[in-house]
């Protein structure tokens, strides 16, 4: 519905141990995720990038790899037995409305049991919600308790979030996500990993995936919600392209090198 063709990532990723009708269940969860919740389009693959990247630099082997890019792309899955008017709400959450956010790790882990090829990414999902300082949820696990899955995808997810358009703010640059992230070290996240994240942005590996979605593929601007339209590969000028935020339809069309859309008449 919103681009999120997952299938060839999948398929690269996990071919060699995930079946077709395995592959397409994963893929069906991830847009069901993302029509939940349209602001974070592309979001679940940035992710599923930032992980993976790190993943590979503390040389876990490729399946770990494998179960730990599952978990990110289903790490919210639990928020699709949130309330909308709790999901969407713009202004601040009350403590009880709070509550029922913080529910969507165990709901995320309750949805898959009995699945048995998507068991070994739980816990990434389940604990992405911990602080290194023991101050997350749901267990309020503390450093090393949290398994390592989490702690990364805990980097990952709030790095993303702050550098993507969110309803009541635009994007935060890149460098001041990563100004964060330091800032956050010991408390949130863990130190070794935020400067693991670090480095690895360093070497330009991460660049051409803050608001970008699936292939590296800038997101458009909509005139009214900001950067929130992915764009497929293979897409022409000409084609028809809307917004998942405010429904809009556009045009597509390119200047000056650059994608944009223009509303129909
Ligand atoms: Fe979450």
């Amino acid at each position: 519905m919103f681009g999120f063709d997952l299938h060839g990532l999948f398929k690269r990723v996990l071919g060699r141990r995930l079946n077709q009708p395995n592959i397409e269940i994963l893929n069906l969860l991830a847009n069901v995720i993302e029509s939940r919740d349209p602001y974070t389009v592309g979001h679940t693959w940035r992710v599923a990038k930032y992980v993976s990247a790190m993943s590979r630099h503390l040389g876990w082997s490729s399946e770990r790899v494998a179960s730990l890019e599952i978990g990110s792309f289903l790490h919210d899955l639990g928020k699709i037995s949130t309330e909308d008017r709790i999901l969407k709400k713009p202004g601040k959450l009350t403590a009880e409305e709070y509550e029922q956010i913080k529910a969507h790790p165990t709901e995320g882990r309750r949805l898959l049991q009995g699945i048995e090829f998507l068991q070994s990414a739980i816990p990434g999902i389940y604990s992405h919600h911990e602080h290194y300082d023991g101050s997350g949820y749901p267990e309020g696990l503390q450093s090393d308790a949290i398994p390592e899955e989490g702690r990364l995808i805990a980097i990952a997810d709030v790095f993303d979030a702050i550098t993507s358009n969110r309803p009541y703010r635009n994007p935060m640059s890149a460098e001041k996500g990563l100004s964060y992230l330091q800032e956050q070290k010991g408390a949130l996240f863990e130190p070794r990993l935020v400067d693991l994240f670090t480095s690895i942005w360093a070497r330009g590996k991460l660049e051409k995936t803050v608001l970008h979605s699936e292939g590296h593929i800038p997101l458009i601007a909509c005139p009214h919600d900001g950067p929130t339209i992915a764009l497929k590969r293979g897409a022409s000028e000409g084609d028809s392209i809307y917004c998942p935020v405010c429904k809009t339809r556009f045009v597509l069309v390119k200047r000056n090198k650059q994608w944009q859309v223009l509303l129909t008449q």
